[in-house]
This record gives structure tokens, sequence and C-alpha cells, in this order.
């Protein structure tokens, strides 16, 4: 499974390192949360590229000495419409191994990404530095982080990260080069229906499509070393790398604020398949809450008889 859950006990161990700690990695204006957390997308500062760990000789080292699995790549170029769940298919690997990927990454116009470099034992400290800092920043807004997971980013020139979305929170941080991320409102029912939301957050079908009528809605945002960005919970984006070699940290997280959504949507992907016509979620806290209590319980009572009948119910995630 990506990344790692965080009990509650985890949490305030979190909050109280990131109070305690002396150094900060990262500037999150107070201001700019309250008014755009997880409402719309914001541009940050860091100071991560003054970290030994994010150049790319360690990083290198770090995807040679990862299990492979957990170091995806592909060569060539991408079409920003692509289909985000096949990017990483043979059809974008030529052939070619990891070692090429990395020895020529330029020449070859590859992308590699790093999955969860936060179990290799010499980023671990740093990496949860960073989320402790994250998990301070957002105590009043959101409390409660429940999950998180870290990729690292590592792209030639002219790479591009076909649109999609994913099912939790980010904040992208570029580390070396440049990239261009566009963002598009997922309140916006016109970008994404309640539906299609369900649909998302119930893993249920391909993710919502690229349309050309949505271009003109796109936010655009310019990445250079030191500047990160935050992306709401299931915010649709593309991200196009600059003219040079590029290295960004993603860090992504979920809270039980988003839990609690994603179980409102995913009962309501459920209604919808008996042919009911739910309310959207997101319009009244306590139905959310309702909701989310509803399918938790659905869901672990599914799990029990499945447990009784001796049948596995893990359920593997994808991204
Ligand atoms: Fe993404």
């Amino acid at each position: 499974m990506l990344g790692r859950n965080i009990a509650s006990d985890e949490y305030m161990d979190l909050l109280a390192r990131g109070r305690a700690s002396a150094e900060r990695w990262l500037q999150l204006e107070p201001e700019a949360m309250r008014q755009f957390y997880n409402r719309l997308p914001f541009a940050m500062q860091h100071r991560l590229t003054e970290h030994p760990l994010m150049q790319w000789p360690e990083l290198k080292a770090l995807c040679r000495r990862m299990p492979p699995r957990e170091v995806r790549f592909r060569f060539g170029e991408i079409a920003p419409d692509a289909d985000f769940d096949m990017s990483y298919s043979q059809r974008y690997r030529e052939g070619l191994t990891l070692d090429d990927a990395l020895d020529n990454l330029e020449a070859r116009r590859a992308y590699v990404c790093i999955y969860n470099p936060e179990r290799d034992p010499a980023y671990r400290p740093f990496l949860e530095q960073l989320l402790s800092e994250f998990a301070v920043a957002t105590r009043h807004l959101d409390p409660g982080i429940t999950w998180f997971s870290t990729y690292v980013f590592i792209s030639a020139q002219g790479s591009i990260t076909p649109y999609h979305m994913d099912r939790e929170m980010n904040f992208l941080m570029q580390v070396r080069g440049s990239k261009t991320a566009y963002l598009w409102n997922q309140a916006d029912p016109s970008v994404m229906s309640a539906a299609q939301k369900d649909q998302l957050l119930a893993y249920a079908g391909r993710k919502p499509q690229w349309l050309p009528e949505l271009e003109p809605k796109a936010m655009r945002f310019e990445l250079t070393p030191a500047v990160g960005i935050h992306h709401p919970f299931i915010a649709p984006h593309r991200v196009h790398t600059g003219p040079e070699l590029s290295i960004s940290l993603a860090l992504t997280f979920r809270t039980r604020w988003s839990d609690q959504q994603t179980l409102a949507h995913q009962l309501n992907h459920k209604l919808r398949q008996l042919g009911l016509r739910p309310g959207d979620v997101g319009q009244h806290p306590l139905v959310d809450a309702a909701k989310a209590e509803v399918m938790d319980l659905a869901r672990r009572s599914h799990a029990r008889v499945r447990r009784l009948r001796g049948i596995d119910s893990g359920v593997p995630r994808s991204n």
C-alpha cells in the first residue's frame, strides 16, 4: 500500500515535534492558509533547495537502493491529455531500464518518480519533519492527519504529467529547474460534476478526463526553486516541466475531514447505483457526517462478514 496511516497518538507526536522544532523548512503564511487551504491552489515558499538529501546525486543513489517497484519511470513525450493511469505503462518505457533513465535522463527525456522515499531510513526523519510542519500549519483548519505519502519527481526538459486528480491534499515543492502547474477548481461543477466526484472517490471506473472546454478554466502557476503549490483535495491538475532538469517533492496527506468526505461520496455513489439522486456532498456538514457514518458502518460489517467467511478483504489502492 502507498503511504502510511497515522494513528491519533502519532498525530499528537507530530504536532509536538513540529512546535518544538527550531528549524523550519516550510514557509506557510497563516493568512494564505486561512483563505485558500483546501479551497483554491496557492503558492508557498520553502527551503528544500538547501537540503543535501534533495540534491540530484543523493536522489540518484536513493533510486538505486529503493525496491524497483517503488521507482517508476518512462521515456519520451507524452500528450497532455494522455490517460494518467496508463502513463507508466510499458508503452512509454521503450524497452529501456531504470539505469538508462538515471544515467541519460536529459538525453532520453526521461521521467522518474520515487514512491514513498519516507521508507528509506536516511530520508524518513527529514520527510517526517516536513509532515510535522504541515501538521502544525493545518491544526486549526483541518485537524487530524490520518495518512501521508511522499513522492519525488525527477524529470527531463519538456516532460508532462497528464491531467488527473488525486484523492488527497498535496503540497508540490520545486527544488531544481522549473515547472508550470495548471490546476482546476474542484468545486466548479463544470469541471467535475457531483456524480463524477462520487465515482472518483468510490474508485469506480475511469477518473474524469480532460476536455478542450476545460482549458480556459485552468489556473496557472510557475514553480521555480523554493516555490511550492498547494493542491486542494481532489483538485484536477496537469504539470509541465520547463527547459531543464527538474526535481520536485510532493507531500500528500489525508485528514479526518477528507476521510469523511471520501466516505460520504462513496455512499452517494452507491445510492446513485440504486437509481436514487442523493444531495451533493459538501453542502451540509452534518449530512456529510451522517453519510460517512453509514458508509463506514456498512464497510465494517461487510469486512466482518468476509472475515467470518474467510475471504481476504484487502483492497489495493490505485493512484
Ligand atoms: Fe497528481
